[in-house]
């Protein structure tokens, strides 16, 4: 062998190289990637839609439910498994927040897959990762768009109910309330109203919709009346539920936008999208006459939802259980 020659690059030039190439491993640590489990949890996409798949076989509505759930995660603090935590005698998480009580669902169903996804490779899989995939495959489960879910997500040794209260946009928030929610998370009015359409499954509560069919003008004179019939004007029945989207309840499709432009949203949030010459009217009927560009624009705004300020790298932990640091 040849000795080795004097190294061609002048001092400057090694460190720039250096330099480069140390900025590329932070940024790939730094950086969500469709692969991340290649290696170490092959199995682990296909596990975990199995699982979505049986569960919202049993329960059409736990695939509206788990959509919901990543959504609440990544609002609050970024998408790091922070909804999860359970509140104890010395800590309070996100589980009471004022969205969150008495409404979101589908812990247990996450703490099978993290089971499943433990016994599998243990220690690997994130639980805000497992948010993210298994809100993909509960909106294809029920008919909807596919896309590919980034990975690498590490789950957070916080929570905080204050930011849970603020930053999860509210049912009586006006057109432009909702678009300064999803702006102050990054988002375009235009994105804001693809990822409403997430309502066009899953259920609300009396509660949330009350003041609307009592009280409202731009809503359709015989779904108001329907809907009277499980939802008293008092206090009572404030649990009981009626479909966000009421012409097709469990499939993921574009009859939500359809339903806005007739005067048959059912939140007030979701009327503010159509509503008497708004801005966004005209995005809420061509979602309503052209189902493919709705599915584009969502799955493309899901995937910017999921980047929403994971921890990587060396940062947060992968949880054990879901519910409580490791
Ligand atoms: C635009 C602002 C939004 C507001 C004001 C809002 C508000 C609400 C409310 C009040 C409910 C009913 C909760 C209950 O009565 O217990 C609900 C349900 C739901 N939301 Fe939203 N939401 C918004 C955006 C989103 C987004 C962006 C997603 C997901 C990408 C989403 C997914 C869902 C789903 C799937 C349900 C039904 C859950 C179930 O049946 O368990 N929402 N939302
Ligand atoms: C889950 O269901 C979807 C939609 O029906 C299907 O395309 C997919 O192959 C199923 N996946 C598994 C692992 O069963
Ligand atoms: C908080 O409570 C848990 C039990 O719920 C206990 O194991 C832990 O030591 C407590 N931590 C602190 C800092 O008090
Ligand atoms: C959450 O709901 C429970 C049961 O309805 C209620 O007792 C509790 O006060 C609520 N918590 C908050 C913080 O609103
Ligand atoms: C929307 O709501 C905000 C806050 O409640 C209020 O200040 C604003 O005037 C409302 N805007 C419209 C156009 O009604
Ligand atoms: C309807 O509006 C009136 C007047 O503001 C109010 O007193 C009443 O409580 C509202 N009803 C419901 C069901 O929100
Ligand atoms: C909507 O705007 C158009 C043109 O600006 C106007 O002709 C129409 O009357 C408006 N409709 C409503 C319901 O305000």
């Amino acid at each position: 062998m040849a000795s080795p020659k004097t190294f061609p690059l002048p001092p400057m030039n090694i460190k720039f190289c250096l330099g480069l190439v140390l900025l590329l491993i932070g940024t790939a640590s730094a950086q969500l990637s469709p692969n991340f489990y290649a290696n170490s949890c092959p199995n682990v996409l296909s596990t975990i839609q199995s699982a979505v798949n049986s569960t919202v076989a049993n329960e059409l509505r736990m695939g509206a439910s788990l959509l919901r759930l990543h959504f609440h995660d990544c609002f609050v603090n970024g998408c790091d498994g922070s909804i999860l935590l359970d509140d104890t005698a010395n800590f309070t998480g996100e589980k009471t927040a004022a969205p969150n009580n008495n409404s979101v669902r589908g812990f247990e169903v996450i703490d099978n897959i993290k089971n499943q996804v433990e016994n599998l490779c243990p220690g690997i899989v994130s639980c805000a990762d497992i948010l993210a995939v298994v809100a993909r495959d509960s909106v294809v489960a029920l008919g909807g768009p596919t896309w590919t879910v980034q990975l690498g997500r590490r789950d957070s040794t916080a929570a905080s109910l204050s930011a849970a209260n603020s930053n999860i946009p509210s049912p009586a928030q006006n057109l432009s309330g909702l678009i300064t929610s999803f702006s102050n998370k990054g988002f375009t009015a235009n994105e804001m109203v693809a990822l409403s359409g997430a309502h066009t499954i899953g259920q609300a509560r009396c509660t949330n919709f009350r003041g609307r069919i009592y009280n409202e003008t731009n809503i359709d004179s015989s779904f108001a009346a329907s809907l009277k019939s499980s939802c008293s004007s008092s206090t009572a029945g404030d649990n009981n539920l009626s479909p966000l989207d009421v012409s097709t309840p469990n499939a993921f499709d574009n009859a939500y936008f359809n339903n806005l432009v007739n005067q048959k949203g059912l939140l007030h949030s979701d009327q503010q999208l159509f509503n008497n010459n708004g801005s966004t009217d005209s995005q809420v009927k061509a979602y309503g006459s052209d189902q493919g560009s709705f599915f584009t624009d969502f799955a493309n705004a899901m995937v910017k939802m999921g980047n929403l300020s994971p921890l990587t790298g060396t940062n947060g932990q992968i949880r054990t259980n879901c519910r409580k640091l490791n």
